[in-house]
């Protein structure tokens, strides 16, 4: 059902208009001036619209400009009168679908109302293909059900369409690339480069030349001309991938660009507008670099815009069991195998894990457990590998709970504890007393004179 809306002051006229329309698909609204329709407009949702030029209160024109200006794909038919061919050319130019001069005929209005109607009809469903194929193809390789996802995902999802630049943190392997991507693929400039910088990989001299390109001649060894990312990334996304890592030095230029949207080759005079998006990631805690003054509180405004902080596994593991089933999946059709079980002792697992890989460190294991269960119809423990002992990070309330346990009922002394400490820090560093002081975090000399202690 089409919903139409007749802006007309004249009882009679708004009368023949619903008649004349009556047996077409259309639910009607009817407004008596343009203070009325516009406030229609704004709350029902209005597909087609038939407006008089001549309305008390606000003006045909103006109604036709609010229109345009709050949904332009809404086709708006203009009634003019007789002999007022100027203005219906002026609505026409500032976006009215068609006009009909009063009087008119049944066939030619009817006539004109099919046209915008199919136009209409056409319309939503592109939108609503275009929002299909958003949702489907561009995010969708993000698997996750958490409500933390899914607020990530709308809100990169809303971002995806402008061209503001987006702060991705959150520690190592959450995905800051995979959803710098998506956001790119999902932008207006999806069809265009999307070019990853690692801050972090790239000597700080190395990087500035990265960055903005050189002219021949620019240093020794400069041979010939290099565009920089700033130039290839044109119409496209310009990733900065670890940006906590730039140098003060490297940021300062870089905030200089991103104010006058231009730069210059290095050792070039030439003045080169910038035409990219920037999708800056990091896992490092930028506030705190600003605290520290090793990043710049101006830079750091610029770039957190919209800053979207992708939480670390642990804290979203309701997203464990589909991740899991979607790297299994991902590696059996890799492998040419049919997936294998993963029992609900193994998802439990699975869940209780630190994970402080992250997503890159769940993957990992299982493809490794993958590669182990080979031929197996199932992923038993045997297959999946957790490296516990560097993973469990020890809180507070861990040390107390362990101290009380040792200390409780005096069964282990103090002096017992620091003999076992050593005896284990010397096994493991296999008698290197210098390697295992740094593993109790004591000097060489320090743990030396405990050593000889123990030993009388
Ligand atoms: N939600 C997710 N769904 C599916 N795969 C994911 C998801 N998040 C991350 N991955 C996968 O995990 C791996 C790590 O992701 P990515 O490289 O984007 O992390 P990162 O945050 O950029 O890590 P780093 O800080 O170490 O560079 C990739 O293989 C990626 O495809
Ligand atoms: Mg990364």
């Amino acid at each position: 059902m089409t919903n139409l809306l007749i802006v007309e002051d004249e009882t009679r006229m708004r009368e023949v208009l619903m008649m004349l329309l009556s047996d077409m698909e259309l639910t009607m609204f009817e407004a008596r001036d343009g203070a009325e329709a516009i406030e229609i407009f704004d709350s029902e949702t209005i597909h087609l619209v038939i407006t008089d030029l001549k309305l008390p209160k606000v003006g045909g024109m103006e109604v036709l400009g609010h229109i345009k200006k709050k949904n332009p794909e809404v086709p708006v038919i203009i009634i003019t009168a007789f002999g007022s061919i100027d203005n219906a050319v002026e609505a026409i130019r500032l976006g009215a679908f068609d006009y009909v001069t009063k009087p008119f005929t049944e066939d030619k209005l009817r006539a004109c109302v099919e046209k915008a109607m199919q136009i209409s009809r056409l319309t939503s469903e592109v939108e609503y293909l275009r929002s299909e194929i958003e949702s489907k193809y561009t995010f969708n390789n993000i698997v996750g059900n958490s409500s933390e996802i899914c607020d990530i995902l709308r809100l990169a999802g809303e971002v995806s369409r402008t061209d503001t630049t987006v702060l991705i943190t959150g520690e190592s392997g959450t995905g800051k690339e995979l959803l710098s991507r998506a956001t790119h693929l999902n932008s207006p400039r999806g069809k265009g480069p999307f070019l990853p910088v690692n801050c972090a990989a790239i000597p700080s001299a190395l990087l500035e030349s990265e960055l903005f390109g050189y002219e021949r001649g620019a240093f020794t060894g400069a041979q010939q001309q290099k565009k920089g990312k700033f130039e290839l990334a044109s119409g496209g996304t310009l990733f900065l991938d670890e940006i906590g890592d730039m140098t003060l030095d490297v940021q300062a230029k870089f905030l200089r660009v991103l104010e006058s949207k231009s730069f210059e080759r290095l050792g070039g005079t030439k003045t080169i507008q910038a035409d990219v998006r920037i999708i800056a990631a990091t896992n490092k805690d930028l506030e705190k670099m600003v605290h520290a003054r090793t990043f710049r509180e101006d830079l750091y405004y610029r770039i957190s815009v919209f800053p979207i902080r992708i939480p670390p596994l642990r804290e979203r593991r309701s997203d464990i069991p589909l991740l899991s089933l979607y790297f299994v999946g991902e590696f059996s059709t890799a492998f040419g195998l049919p997936p294998p079980v993963l029992s609900d002792k193994i998802m439990e697992m699975l869940t209780n894990h630190p994970w402080k890989g992250n997503i890159r460190e769940l993957r990992n294991v299982l493809e490794r457990a993958m590669i182990l269960s080979r031929g197996s119809d199932k992923i038993t423990s045997r297959h999946v590998i957790l490296n516990e002992s560097h993973d469990i990070p020890l809180g507070e309330f861990d040390l107390d709970r362990i101290v009380r346990l040792l200390i409780r009922d005096h069964r282990v002394g103090l002096e017992e504890l620091e003999k076992r400490c050593i005896n284990y820090a010397m096994t493991t560093a296999e008698s290197n007393v210098s390697k295992a002081a740094r593993l109790l975090g004591l000097s060489r000399a320090t743990l030396r004179y405990r050593l000889d202690k123990l030993e009388k």
